[in-house]
């Protein structure tokens, strides 16, 4: 048996996987969240993050022990995300494979996102992938590895964050994404009027600062977060998801009109919301288009969809001596880049 080592670390996930590279199972897979340390402040801190991965990394590795002798291979997260907590991660995974004289692997983290359609199954391609995370918001045309281009991104804040801050706002915990999505569930989303984003612009592009301070606007108006009841949270949750999926599918239908791919997918953090899934399943099937996510374990950020990506890239050849891995924090992501 020969495995490849996973390494995630980009954000406030340490996680390790070991997939097993000719059957391509998931043979081990671990993953502490930071989420509990993180919520006092409503939002990740890097600085804290970065601490955090510093111990729990080298735990999970420990408990990895008993397989080292298979481990025939390394890939790791070194793009885009926190640069201190990236550097976590890619230093234990220089020094394991360098220790190992093992390949190692750079593993870009949307790629990851978008491999983690593949967790043991065959890699399926081409897609039109539209990738909603914290980090990222965007519609990309995967060919191959190394063949994808960006045609869509957000112009201020991804889905993901959108979410953590409407939470925020109203004074809830962290990710705000679960909990919105729960209390919208609950509510009305016809009470709050909210602007559905560029609904009269030609942009095909998305925003979401603008609906994020109509929120703002609204909690104020009913006298801050202390001053608003369970049902006015709820009211509220489902006016600004219902504005949101609004907004997404707007500018997704005309990619879609346009688009040849008769296969679709989302994928990110975010994908794990049932209200946004079944809006596009709705849009894909107008479209004679079929959606594929990921299983929900594997939408928020693990290790185990940077290992399917470095199994490809591992087979593509792609390893890279250890002194050339650099991190790259948050290069700029735009529309009609290449990736
Ligand atoms: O992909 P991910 O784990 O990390 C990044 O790469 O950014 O995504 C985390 C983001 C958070 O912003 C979180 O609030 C959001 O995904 N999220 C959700 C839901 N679950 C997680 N957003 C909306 N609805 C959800 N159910
Ligand atoms: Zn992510």
């Amino acid at each position: 048996m020969s495995l490849l080592l996973s390494i995630e670390s980009s954000c406030d996930d340490s996680s390790l996987a070991l997939t097993e590279i000719e059957s391509r199972r998931l043979l081990w897979h671990r993953k502490i969240s930071q989420e509990a340390e993180h919520a006092r402040y409503g939002g990740v801190v890097p600085e804290l993050a970065s601490r955090l991965h510093a111990v729990d990394l080298p735990n999970l590795l420990e408990q990895a022990q008993p397989y080292f002798d298979e481990i025939a291979a390394v890939a790791v997260t070194n793009e885009p995300g926190l640069a201190v907590t990236l550097n976590e991660g890619v230093m234990m995974a220089k020094a394991f494979a360098t220790l190992r004289k093992l390949p190692l692997i750079p593993v870009h983290h949307l790629k990851g996102h978008i491999w983690s359609l593949f967790i043991e199954k065959p890699t399926r391609l081409p897609l039109l992938v539209i990738l909603i995370s914290g980090g990222h918001t965007m519609v990309l045309q995967v060919r191959g590895l190394r063949e994808m281009e960006i045609l869509a991104t957000s112009m201020d804040d991804s889905v993901g964050e959108s979410y953590d801050k409407v939470a925020k706002m109203m004074g809830l915990g962290y990710p705000g994404g679960p909990i919105v999505e729960a209390l919208a569930r609950e509510g009305d989303a016809e009470r709050f009027d909210l602007p559905v984003p560029l609904r009269n612009s030609p942009l095909i592009a998305f925003s979401l600062s603008g609906l994020k301070n109509a929120v703002r606007l609204s909690i104020e108006k009913l006298g801050g977060p202390e001053g608003m009841s369970e049902q006015d949270r709820r009211d509220l949750a489902a006016s600004f998801q219902k504005a949101l999926i609004a907004h997404l599918i707007q500018k997704i239908r005309k990619i879609l009109a346009k688009e040849p791919i008769p296969n679709v997918a989302l994928v990110g953090g975010a994908s794990t919301n049932l209200a946004i899934r079944s809006a596009f399943e709705g849009l894909c099937a107008e479209y004679g288009k079929r959606l594929h996510t990921a299983p929900l374990e594997f939408c928020t950020d693990n290790a185990a969809m940077i290992g399917r990506y470095g199994l490809d890239a591992l087979e593509a050849g792609l390893s890279v001596p250890p002194e050339e891995i650099t991190v790259s924090a948050n290069r700029k992501l735009q529309s009609g880049m290449k990736l």
